[in-house]
């Protein structure tokens, strides 16, 4: 029986366009290809889980227009339990305008739409749900008391709760007591903590504040650098699979899913640390988000080849 992840988050349509840079504010670049991508971090969590092998709901809300359609379709393909993915016909599906710059950086600019329309109420629909699975995840591109929501009640039932901070902003104490992996990028560490996080020291003392707030065990994701896992016990920096990047977008959410998966089928944690890397490596050499998203298979066969120093 597979593993079984429930996603509360969010969904967009991303409006990619390549370029040879990130553009200077006030200035007008000429980029190169455009494409029209599944997207958002609570729908790219979902899916990278379900290429994974884990069971996968999704918990959000959409527009009533045509990027739903393409979106629920997208869930579907990957068979992903949308039931309680709600069609508000009063408001326009999220869409982001993201920028992929040649070096595989990118900018990414949200208009939220339906996904800031996600309330408790829509949580509690499908508390059931949550009460029944392995593992939460979470993310921050809906409203913030529907995350506190889905943290309660799967805490509540002894459900692990995974948040991937993103895009960051303070977080009540409550929050993160009921937070059992907190996973944020550099940035967002920096940003819930207010500590400088540039040399290995310093990302060490922030891990490490941020298990004082409550946090159960934090992993800082480090981009090429790989991840640190830091628990009550210890902290180690778990280096990651050497790529050549292609468009870092959504890798960040190919590491939280691979992670959960892991998490979810009872691997130890640095394993599933592990599996994270390994997802995030292979989403950097393929453009766009949901696009990118690798199956389990190719994880499998990278983790076996590839013995990160
Ligand atoms: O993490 C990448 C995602 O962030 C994109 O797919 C975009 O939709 C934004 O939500």
């Amino acid at each position: 029986m597979p593993a079984h992840v429930v996603v509360v988050g969010s969904l967009n349509m991303d409006l990619v366009v390549r370029a040879p840079r990130i553009p200077a504010p006030g200035e007008t670049l000429l980029g190169g290809e455009f494409h029209t991508v599944p997207g958002g971090k609570g729908a790219n969590q979902a899916v990278a889980a379900a290429r994974l092998g884990a069971r996968v709901s999704m918990v959000g809300r959409l527009g009533a227009d045509d990027f739903a359609t393409q979106l629920l379709a997208n869930l579907e393909a990957d068979g992903i339990d949308h039931s309680a993915v709600i069609q508000d016909a009063s408001t326009t599906t999220g869409v982001a305008l993201i920028v992929v710059a040649d070096d595989g950086q990118n900018s990414i600019v949200v208009a939220s739409g339906a996904n800031m329309q996600v309330t408790p109420d829509d949580v509690d629909a499908a508390a059931e749900t949550i009460a029944a699975a392995d593992v939460l995840l979470l993310q921050l591109e809906i409203p913030l008391d529907a995350v506190q929501r889905a943290a309660e009640i799967a805490h509540e039932h002894g459900v692990p709760v995974v948040l991937n901070p993103a895009p960051a902003r303070d977080l009540p104490a409550d929050l993160l007591s009921r937070v059992d992996v907190l996973i944020p990028n550099e940035s967002e560490t920096a940003l819930l903590t207010g500590l400088p996080v540039d040399t290995r020291a310093e990302l060490e003392a922030a891990a490490r504040t941020l298990l004082g707030r409550g946090v159960g065990t934090a992993i800082l994701t480090l981009g090429a650098r790989g991840a640190m896992l830091a628990t009550g016990s210890s902290v180690e920096l778990i280096p990651t699979f050497e790529v050549q990047p292609v468009d870092t977008t959504a890798a960040g959410d190919a590491f939280v899913a691979g992670f959960s998966v892991a998490l979810a089928e009872g691997k130890p944690v640095a394993e599933a640390v592990r599996w994270g890397n390994a997802a995030g490596a292979l989403a950097v050499t393929r453009m766009g988000a949901q696009t990118s998203l690798p199956r389990r298979a190719e994880l499998e066969q990278l983790l076996l080849q590839q013995t990160p120093e």
